[in-house]
């Protein structure tokens, strides 16, 4: 059975617990609607870790006309799916215990988060810091888990963690894909069936990149273009970005080299989805 923790402070509490008691804790910070690419998470928290603690809250990190009423939720598919990955403990809260009354507060990065996704959504990347911030001290885990798929939320929460402090290690995994290539992701199932396939547009675009730079080009116009052809060939497809960057630093690059990560963001029939890969190793993790 999993242990469910619904209030801050009893979550507080039972990580003073595991601290008083030595117990590495493995934390993995989630949106709910769990799939094989949280899963993969979870697991490798509970086999890096005394414990695997998983949260489950729908934070309120949207932007106007986006999708937070509508997001998936299934709290007793997930605690189903959970179990068998080796998670025990569960923490999932609401926003007004989150976030009471007063709260003003805010963590912010004042270098990366109005390119990309922080550009398409204004305030995401605050709101993804802060409550990340609120549950690493909740939690306050050993070594905290995040997927490649989200790539500069994941390098966000880096920085975040070496800048502020934070005494834990934060592990990025590779992407989670279906056999197709579609990167999983929650949103998925907005998806109609032929919005599924033409969602395959962004991980071929990828890979053409990825082809294209192991046949030896180098020119990152040339590389964005290749990617951009599969999307815009695409029926249904509208591209918010196609862009190659540094993986360290998302700063853009002229010329493309091992560190070169190429960022993927689209529209499909209305279902935004992400992508990313490094372009000389592609199935691999890039941090
Ligand atoms: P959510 O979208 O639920 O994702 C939770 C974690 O799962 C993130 O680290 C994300 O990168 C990872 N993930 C999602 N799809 C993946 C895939 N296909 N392969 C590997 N990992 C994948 O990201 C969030 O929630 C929120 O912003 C959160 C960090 C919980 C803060 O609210």
């Amino acid at each position: 059975m999993i242990e469910t923790i619904t209030s801050p402070a009893a979550m507080s509490a039972r990580a003073a617990a595991f601290a008083r008691a030595g117990t590495r804790v493995g934390f993995v910070p989630t949106m709910g609607a769990l799939h094989d690419g949280h899963l993969d998470l979870v697991r490798t928290a509970r086999a890096e870790n005394d414990v695997a603690v998983v949260s489950i809250f729908v934070n309120p990190q949207f932007g106007p006309n986006e999708d937070f009423t509508r997001y998936p939720r299934d709290l007793d598919g997930d605690l189903t799916k959970l179990a068998p990955a080796g998670c025990s403990l569960v923490f999932t809260t609401d926003a007004a215990s989150m976030y009471p009354r007063g709260f003003s507060t805010y963590v912010t990065n004042d270098a990366w988060s109005d390119r990309f996704e922080g550009a398409v959504r204004p305030g995401h990347f605050r709101g993804v810091l802060t409550v990340v911030a609120k549950l690493f001290h909740l939690v306050r885990p050993t070594t905290a888990y995040f997927g490649q798929k989200d790539a500069q939320q994941a390098l966000l929460i880096r920085r975040m963690v070496a800048d502020l402090d934070f005494p834990l290690q934060v592990r990025v995994r590779p992407t989670v894909r279906e056999p197709d290539g579609l990167a999983r992701s929650s949103r998925n199932v907005f998806l109609s069936a032929t919005g599924r396939e033409r969602g395959v547009s962004l991980s071929r675009g990828l890979r053409a990149a990825a082809a294209r730079f192991a046949s030896g080009e180098r020119d990152a116009n040339a590389l964005i273009a290749a990617a951009r052809a599969e999307l815009e060939a695409t029926p249904g497809v509208s591209v918010d970005y196609v862009a190659l960057v540094h993986a360290d630093t998302l700063e853009d690059v002229a010329h493309a080299d091992a560190r070169s990560l190429m960022l993927v963001a689209a529209r499909v029939d209305g279902v935004r989805l992400l992508d990313n890969a490094l372009l000389s190793a592609p199935t691999e993790a890039a941090w």
